[in-house]
């Protein structure tokens, strides 16, 4: 049987995702085969593989490194990308002990599951909690991954919850209204500073809790009172233009390399301020560019528009971050066992720190 890429059912029709049929990722594939992923992979953003019941972690790399965005020199995969901290390490997740690339995260005990012993998944975040992002766009200043993959293996099947949400980035501009996307084309977004893989120091961490979230997890009200608890309100930590310094900075609209394909490249939750790309000044404050990146997702995030991915055994999504952003839904409405493997290997950085 050939490959081939159909619509996913479920999916609003105005996102470009496809369910990829024909393959079975456990087995070897050849360079046209590769070919024919990659350029999926680029026209649809997302691609979703059913049935994948024998893929291994060893597979789910190869996979992964499979089409050359990957850095061939990383090492270090802590959380997936190379975030430094233990803390990072164990934000609710685990890795595989002879696979450091591929994190497992959900709310199962494991008890000795791939090399990971006595370990309690605890889900973390969701669409209250932080929303909408690109992996790596709000925590690291270069080699933000290109391609994540999510697997739910074989026997790990929950009653209901657990979806994963996905937006085009490149459709998010075409409702965007005309004027909103000249001014996003000339906005570097000023991130505020986290701990990432170059620079492994607690100092640039800002302390407040996740950012709490509103309209359809597209703008921050603030920072919750207490991750595992949505109802719990909000901190009063009070974000400052400064809490950018040193922070990640990246384009609001970023042209794909490949394609050209202009596309919303955010995390509104994670912003701080909106600076000219040209010049470096500032263009909006910290109120301002919560509010302009809200208008600029809302239209894709609403349900009915946003594609909400319930996972099933032998599931398997991969999707480019640089054309598709996406959240977790709330981890509360999650019933029974949840387990997933997730992939995100760092891209080539543009510049290498001393
Ligand atoms: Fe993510």
């Amino acid at each position: 049987m050939s490959i081939c890429f159909q619509p996913i059912e479920n999916c609003s029709k105005t996102q470009p995702f496809a369910e990829c049929i024909g393959i079975d990722l456990a087995t070897k594939f050849d360079e046209y085969t590769i070919s024919v992923l990659k350029n999926g992979l680029l026209k649809h953003g997302l691609l979703l593989f059913r049935n994948q019941k024998n893929l291994t972690p060893e597979k789910e790399v190869v996979f992964n490194r499979a089409f050359g965005w990957h850095d061939p020199t990383q090492e270090e995969f802590l959380f997936g990308f190379g975030a430094p901290t233990l803390e990072h390490k164990v934000s609710g997740g685990a890795q595989i002990p002879e696979f450091p690339q591929v994190s497992v995260l959900g709310n199962a005990f494991l008890d000795n599951y791939h090399g990971i012993r006595n370990t309690r998944l605890k889900p973390v975040l969701g669409f209250t909690f932080s929303a909408w992002h690109a992996d790596g766009l709000h925590d690291m200043l270069d080699g933000m991954p290109e391609l994540t993959t999510m697997y739910n293996p074989t026997g790990w099947q929950t009653s209901s919850g657990g979806a994963t949400y996905f937006t085009s980035g490149v459709e998010a501009i075409q409702r965007m209204d005309s004027e909103l996307y000249r001014e996003l084309s000339c906005c570097t977004v000023a991130y505020m500073r986290a701990p990432n893989d170059t620079y492994p120091d607690e100092t640039r961490r800002v302390t407040a809790s996740p950012s709490f979230m509103t309209d359809e997890g597209t703008r921050r009200i603030g920072f919750g009172a207490d991750p595992d608890n949505p109802n719990a309100g909000i901190t009063n930590f009070k974000l400052k233009m400064e809490h950018a310094d040193n922070g990640g900075r990246h384009p609001a609209i970023r042209a794909h390399p490949q394609t050209g394909q202009a596309s919303l490249y955010i995390t509104p939750g994670k912003a701080v301020y909106l600076l000219d790309t040209k010049t470096g000044v500032v263009r909006h404050g910290i109120d301002d560019t919560a509010r302009l990146l809200s208008q600029a997702l809302k239209p894709s995030a609403e349900p009915g528009v946003r594609y909400e991915h319930q996972w099933s055994e032998g599931d398997f999504v991969a999707w480019l971050n640089t054309l598709v952003l996406h959240s977790a839904s709330d981890p509360d409405h999650i019933e029974g066992q949840r387990l997933m493997h997730r992939v995100r290997l760092s891209t080539p950085k543009r510049h290498h720190s001393s």
